[in-house]
């Protein structure tokens, strides 16, 4: 069997199922746009079928899928350059995904910590949909051959997954047609954390507003929200390694270092020895300056709703030009008559 070498290929995803915060935006969208800027062919999808493996409503869902794409050009991700469109448009998606529901294990699914966290104590109601989330993502990134994947750290154990399901399909059928595609878990924040309890993840399902930055916030909130973040009463380290038991000190310092494009140790050079008292007006002047000209943009994007659905058109189109040879030939190889 000849090795296939796949031409690098960029693919990401998130799921329109409520606002965007600023872990999406550290974590995923803002290196979504460096990988844009790199020169790669990039495409990054709303997950709208992803999106109601559990309860939408019709019209939230709609809103959000706008917003999402608002929040993607907002950021610097240009629809010339990037194939933005959302998922349930490209029909070859949810194809592939029911062929790797066939490849998939039960047991592979059983393992996800997504799953286990979504449906919580009552996994017996939890949709089917929820627990086959991760094939169907499996497809959403090998429907295009993609060979990379930025994504934040939560996502590492699906991006495994995909990988296995590719071994095993190719495996199975005695090809080498899908790729191993490789996670791109970088930079600073690839884990950004509550504001109020630095043990948790910064999450749009955590019932406290206080616990985010939400891309849509103003200048005045972020201000609040940073001002009344949680911290400790020491001053900052010089070294990161000071910072090794100090969760929400480490997450300010983390969102600080990507926000400014510095690594934490060179941000550590600089405050180390403050109190917080000096570091978090600091961080509101940053966090101010590069996220309002974000939700300010947003807002006059989603003024105009027709001009994004016609941009998620046209991106679909393109994808579908990738995707559908592909499916072709995946149903080629799995003995599908193509008449
Ligand atoms: P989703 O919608 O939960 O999140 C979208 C992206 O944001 C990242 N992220 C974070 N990064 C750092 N800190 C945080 N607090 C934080 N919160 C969210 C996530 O890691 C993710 O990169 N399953 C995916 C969506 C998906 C997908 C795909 C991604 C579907 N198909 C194919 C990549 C490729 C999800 O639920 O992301």
């Amino acid at each position: 069997m000849t090795e296939v070498v796949h031409t690098p290929r960029v693919f990401s995803g998130i799921q329109p199922s409520g606002g965007l915060t600023l872990g999406n935006y550290l974590g995923a969208i803002k290196r979504f746009v460096d990988m844009q800027e790199s020169g790669v062919e990039t495409l990054y999808c709303m997950v709208d079928l992803h999106a109601i493996t559990v309860w939408q409503d019709p019209a939230d869902l709609r809103h959000n899928t706008r917003e999402l794409a608002a929040g993607y050009i907002a950021a610097g991700l240009d629809p010339t350059k990037s194939i933005l469109f959302n998922q349930s448009q490209v029909s070859a998606h949810a194809e592939l995904g029911w062929i790797f529901n066939c490849v998939a294990r039960m047991g592979w699914m059983k393992r996800m910590t997504q799953f286990k966290d979504k449906a919580g104590k009552n996994a017996e109601n939890a949709s089917l949909g929820l627990f086959g989330y991760p094939a169907l993502m499996a497809a959403d990134i090998l429907i295009y051959h993609s060979t990379h994947v930025p994504v934040g750290e939560d996502q590492k154990q699906h991006l495994e997954l995909t990988r296995d399901v590719a071994t095993k399909f190719n495996h199975d059928f005695g090809v080498d047609f899908f790729p191993i595609t490789e996670p791109v878990i970088e930079g600073a924040a690839t884990r950004v954390m509550s504001l109020r309890d630095g043990s948790k993840k910064m999450s749009k399902s955590d019932p406290s507003d206080a616990s985010r930055i939400n891309m849509t916030d103003d200048a005045e909130t972020i201000a609040k929200k940073i001002r009344k973040a949680k911290t400790d009463p020491d001053a900052l380290p010089s070294e990161a390694d000071g910072l090794k038991e100090r969760h929400e000190a480490r997450n300010l310092v983390n969102i600080f270092a990507a926000l400014s494009d510095q690594s934490v140790d060179a941000v550590l050079a600089d405050v180390g020895g403050k109190q917080f008292s000096e570091f978090k007006p600091m961080l509101v002047d940053l966090a101010v300056e590069k996220l309002s000209p974000i939700s300010t943009e947003m807002a006059r994007l989603m003024n105009d709703p027709a001009e994004i659905d016609r941009i998620l058109g046209e991106g679909s189109n393109r994808a579908r030009t990738i995707a559908n040879p592909i499916l072709q030939k995946t149903y080629d190889i799995v003995g599908m008559i193509r008449s």
